[in-house]
Parts: C-alpha cells; sequence; structure tokens
C-alpha cells in the first residue's frame, strides 16, 4: 500500500511537471523529414564539415559542443572566425550524464575550422603541457575573443573519473590549433557541470545539470534518473571568476565561486547575449528555455521569463542579431536508446527564438505559429507574448542526428549543428 501511495505521488509529480514534455517528446515520436533546412533545401544545402571517410577525421564524431572564436582587429573588426567543436568518439562507453561509466581511458577531441567564403578542413586542436594521466571528456566550451593579437583563454568543461572538472587553456591566434593548458579548476561545487558561458576572459557562468550524479555509489543508477523523469528543480547556475593574486608568486589566481540561479529542473545549455544583458538558460526536463536579466556589475542573475520548447532542449547561443538558436532532442526514448547503444540515430530540431517586435497581448496570440516547418512547434509547444520561435532545422535523424548545439553565423546565414552521437560530429548548412 505505502508503495501504491508513493507511486501515485510520483506519477502525480511527473504529469503535473514534466505532463507536456513527456506527452510530446517521451509519449510520441512524430513523422520528421528526413532533413528539412529553413533556408534551402536539406539534401543540397546542409553537409558534413569534414570529408566522412578520411580516416583523419575518426575522433571527429560524437560532438556535444561548438564555439565561435572571433580574432579581432586593433580596431575591434572581426578579421577571422574560427570554429571550435568538442567532440568525444569515446562517448558510448563514457557518459557521465546519460551512462554508461564504462572506460574513461580514451580522450576526447577539440577540432578548428577557419571559418570564409569557402570553409577549410578542420584541425585537430593539440594540447600543450596537458598533465599525463588527466582524462579528457569535453562538453560545454567557450572562448574569449582575441583583440590585437593577444592569446585567448579557453575553457572547456571536462567529465573526467572522479568528478567534473574545468579545464583553462591559452590559444594563440597565430598559432591556432595549439592548446597551451594553463590549470585544471575544480571545487566540491562543481557537482555537474554542464555548459559555460564567459562574462569575461576570465570568468564564466557554469550550469550544473544534476544533484544526484551517475558517479554516486549505490544510487548512481536510480537517483539521477528520477530527478530528470519527476523533473525536479535541482539543477543550478554558479558564477567563477579568476583574479590575480599578488602575493602569489606562481601567479596562480584567486578562484571564486557564486551561486547566481538556483531551482532549475536539469539546467543544460547557458547563453550571454551580445550586450552581455541577458542570460538563457536551458532547463532541458522542463523543455523550456530561462531567460534571466543581468547584473553586470556582479553578475547576479534575475529571473525574467521563460519560452516553451517543442523538444528537450540541450544547448543554447545567441548569434550576432541577438537571436537565441536552441538545440535539443525532440525524442527522449530514442537518444537514450543510441547513448545504450542500442540503435544508431535519434531525431534532431534547432528553433530561433527571437523576441518579439510589437507587443502582443494573450488574446492576440496565434495558437498556430512556425508554418513552415514540417512539424510545426506550434504542435507540442504553446505560443507566449514575448518571443516567436521559428524552426531552422528538422530531422528524423537520418539526415542528422542527435542534435546537442546550433550556432548561426550572421555574415553569411550558415547554420553549423553538432551532433550527440552523430557519426558525422557535425554538419553546416548554408542558404540557398
Ligand atoms: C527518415 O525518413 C526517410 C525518408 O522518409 C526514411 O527513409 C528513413 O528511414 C527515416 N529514418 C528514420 C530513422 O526513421
Ligand atoms: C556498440 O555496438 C557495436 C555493434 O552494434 C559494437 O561494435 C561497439 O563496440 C559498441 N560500442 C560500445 C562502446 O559498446
Ligand atoms: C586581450 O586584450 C583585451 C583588450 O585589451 C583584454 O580585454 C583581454 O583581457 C585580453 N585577453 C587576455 C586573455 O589577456
Amino acid at each position: 500500500m505505502r508503495w501504491l501511495g508513493l507511486g501515485t505521488v510520483v506519477l502525480g509529480v511527473f504529469i503535473w511537471r514534466s505532463g507536456r514534455v513527456a506527452k510530446h517528446t517521451t509519449l510520441t515520436k512524430s513523422a520528421f523529414p528526413l532533413g528539412y533546412y529553413a533556408s534551402g533545401d536539406f539534401a543540397s544545402s546542409c553537409s558534413p564539415i569534414a570529408p566522412v571517410d578520411d580516416p583523419a577525421f575518426n575522433d571527429l564524431k560524437y560532438c556535444e559542443d561548438e564555439t565561435f572564436w572571433d580574432v579581432l582587429t586593433t580596431q575591434g573588426d572581426l578579421q577571422t572566425r574560427h570554429l571550435i567543436l568538442s567532440c568525444d568518439s569515446n562517448r558510448k562507453a563514457w557518459n557521465t550524464v546519460m551512462g554508461p561509466l564504462r572506460d574513461p581511458k580514451p580522450r576526447g577531441s577539440l577540432w578548428l575550422k577557419t571559418l570564409g567564403e569557402e570553409d577549410a578542413a578542420p584541425t585537430r586542436i593539440l594540447f600543450q603541457n596537458y598533465p599525463e594521466g588527466h582524462d579528457f571528456h569535453p562538453l560545454g566550451l567557450e572562448i574569449s575573443p582575441s583583440h590585437n593579437g593577444n592569446t585567448s583563454n579557453l575553457f572547456v568543461v571536462n567529465h573526467a573519473r572522479e568528478h567534473t572538472t574545468i579545464e583553462q587553456f591559452s590559444v594563440d591566434p597565430s598559432k591556432p590549433t595549439i592548446a597551451l593548458y594553463q590549470r585544471t579548476l575544480f571545487t566540491p561545487y562543481f557537482v555537474s557541470p554542464n555548459s559555460v558561458a564567459l562574462t569575461s576572459p576570465t570568468s564564466f557562468y557554469v550550469t550544473n545539470d544534476h544533484f544526484f550524479t551517475r558517479r554516486l555509489a549505490w544510487v548512481g543508477k536510480f537517483l539521477p534518473m528520477m530527478e530528470s523523469v519527476l523533473g525536479l528543480p535541482l539543477g543550478w547556475v554558479a558564477h567563477v571568476a579568476l583574479m590575480p593574486n599578488p602575493l602569489d608568486p606562481s601567479g596562480e589566481p584567486i578562484f571564486s565561486h557564486t551561486v547566481s540561479a538556483l531551482g532549475i529542473p536539469f539546467a543544460n545549455g547557458i547563453a550571454l547575449s551580445p550586450d552581455g544583458s541577458t542570460v538563457a538558460v536551458a532547463s532541458t526536463t522542463l523543455g523550456e528555455v530561462y531567460f534571466y536579466q543581468r547584473e553586470p556589475k556582479d553578475n547576479t542573475l534575475e529571473r525574467i521569463g521563460s519560452v516553451p520548447m517543442p523538444f528537450t532542449p540541450d544547448n543554447i547561443a545567441f548569434d550576432d542579431s541577438g537571436a537565441l538558436i536552441v538545440t535539443g532532442h525532440p525524442h527522449f526514448p530514442s537518444i537514450v536508446s543510441v547513448a545504450a547503444n542500442k540503435t544508431e540515430v535519434a531525431p534532431s530540431w534547432a528553433v530561433a527564438v527571437t523576441p518579439r517586435s510589437s507587443v502582443l497581448t494573450q488574446r492576440d496570440l496565434r495558437s498556430e505559429y512556425d508554418s513552415q516547418s514540417p512539424i510545426s512547434a506550434s504542435l507540442k509547444a504553446p505560443a507566449v507574448v514575448s518571443h516567436e520561435v521559428e524552426t531552422l532545422f528538422q530531422s528524423n535523424g537520418t539526415g542528422f542526428s542527435t542534435s546537442s548545439t546550433a550556432l548561426r553565423d550572421a555574415r553569411t546565414g550558415r547554420l553549423y549543428l553538432t551532433g550527440l552521437y552523430a557519426e558525422k560530429g557535425a554538419i553546416v548548412c548554408r542558404p540557398s
């Protein structure tokens, strides 16, 4: 009887918190097209970012995150834009978020691709001074822009075997494929770091996706899953800053860690708007993106709204024009099955979220929107007065599998997508 009661409570909480998400991303699988690209024809516009059959790119697969690296002139104009990707070809043997935890040894990799009229082939980034025996399983990453030829700081979330750390490298724009290891950041507050958003070359926000992690003995198989399934609001955002320490001759900075926002179910991707005023955070299990107003003086955050997504969102990024690109997984059981190495592909979806140009009231809202998309977002997420949501990319998994991040280069309109378990690693779609 007691168990029956508990079961009912669990089910009740589940339906109350995640009913819409459960219905649209777990219980039903929509008939997504092979590939849909909003700005052109999928077959002729989208292609892998690296040659598919060349063994030199064998490790460029299962890419969780990507970021632009802008190299600026003295005047602050954009001189070169690179794309940096975080990939882990060993993900099916080591994934601290979804499992399994079998073999942490083979290292993941970072790749650099210089963007231009004709994008160059990617190059693997080589590490200098990286500690031997220290695992490398990259997830979220971000790099500060380079001004006037100075080096940039690269921060990478690393799901190492004992706990998750954040690795700091410096990269010189004249040798862009060499990352010089600086230090490993760790505090017991890094329970489950997932994604980072820089607030300066030496400070950043970081999301922690779960309070209970798979690394926990005995309960690690059960509690994180319950936390996800119930959509429990146990994820959070912290702000980390490294400050010069004049008293330390070794040059080790003073490390500060402050909690910025609590109570986010499965806090996943995080992004800072180009003007620095807004922070967006993806809540995967609630199927929403939260918006926060940021106080630049002390990096405190105040929640100002949220927008429901038609899928479980993963990583998010503002493009140069201020649109938030949200990417994720429209069918959760499919990606769980791919993570368990039982099936090959799972569907993909990316949308652009933009503030509405005119102020609407709830009454003026049309429930139908996103009408161009094969499966409209309006079938799965209610419209909101604050923002518009429009599909940029959609696939049943055959065209592109397990999309986790999409970045849009507003100069060219090109869309770069990575896939958590995509054999091709990443694709680019060029507007026709
Ligand atoms: C995706 O759609 C195409 C075209 O309808 C089909 O051939 C393919 O089998 C589908 N893939 C999956 C994983 O359903
Ligand atoms: C995944 O399954 C394939 C066979 O379907 C197997 O060759 C491969 O070793 C498996 N990978 C892992 C990491 O278990
Ligand atoms: C590079 O120079 C810019 C502008 O002077 C400065 O804001 C930034 O902190 C420098 N970056 C690093 C990593 O020193």
